[in-house]
């Protein structure tokens, strides 16, 4: 299966795809890693791996859509059939969302629905809850809120702030994250209405 990366920064989640894809019978390549910032750490990691590494100029581009749509080419263009959000920071438009429909997975560093938008990490930790984490789910047309794939709970630990309480929850999405398009590869996810069915293992 080809996977195209979408992300704005450092990519530690793309790296840990791309060392996912090239265990054996991982089912799946990275084919393209497209970004919405040139200094984005993760193109670099793309074309160390020697992944195609593209950037897209939002300001380039008239409107939201048109933006998209070159996004939306730039993904068309490599064959891709499963579109990666990896920490990329903007939030996609009704035209990219139904050129890959039920084609894209997100991973956001909470457990869904509690603590959905950009800053779900300090929002845990102002909340005072015991326990967040992270979660793989489909994208929709709204933001941190398709049906979700994999869920796994972090604690939260006395002493925690905003950057350990982040790494720690990485550390989950490095292995969650490969683990749910190995499952998509496999064929083995389908999605019913709200919920996600897992078949198991032949
Ligand atoms: C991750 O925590 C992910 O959950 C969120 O953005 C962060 C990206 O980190 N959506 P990285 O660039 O993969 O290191």
């Amino acid at each position: 299966m080809r996977v195209g990366v979408l992300l704005s920064g450092s990519g530690t989640n793309l790296q840990a795809i791309l060392d996912g894809a090239s265990q054996e019978g991982s089912g799946y390549e990275v084919a393209v890693v497209v970004s919405d910032r040139a200094d984005a750490f993760g193109l670099e990691r793309a074309r160390s791996a020697g992944v195609p590494a593209v950037h897209v100029e939002p300001k380039a581009h008239e409107n939201r859509e048109d933006f998209n749509e070159v996004l939306a080419d730039a993904l068309r263009e490599h064959r891709v059939e499963l579109v990666c959000l990896a920490g990329f920071m903007r939030i996609l438009a009704p035209n990219f969302i139904k050129a890959f429909e039920g084609r894209i997975i997100n991973i956001h560093p909470a457990l869904l629905p509690a603590f959905p938008g950009a800053h779900a990490v300090r929002d845990a930790l102002e909340w005072g809850a015991r326990v967040t984490g992270s979660t793989v789910h489909f994208a929709d047309e709204e933001v941190d809120h398709g049906p979700i794939l994999l869920q796994e709970a972090v604690p939260i630990l006395p002493g925690d702030d905003e950057a350990a309480l982040h790494e720690r929850i990485k550390e989950v999405e490095h292995r969650l994250y490969p683990e749910a398009i190995r499952l998509i590869a496999a064929g083995r996810v389908k999605i019913e209405g709200r919920r996600v069915v897992i078949e198991p293992e032949e």
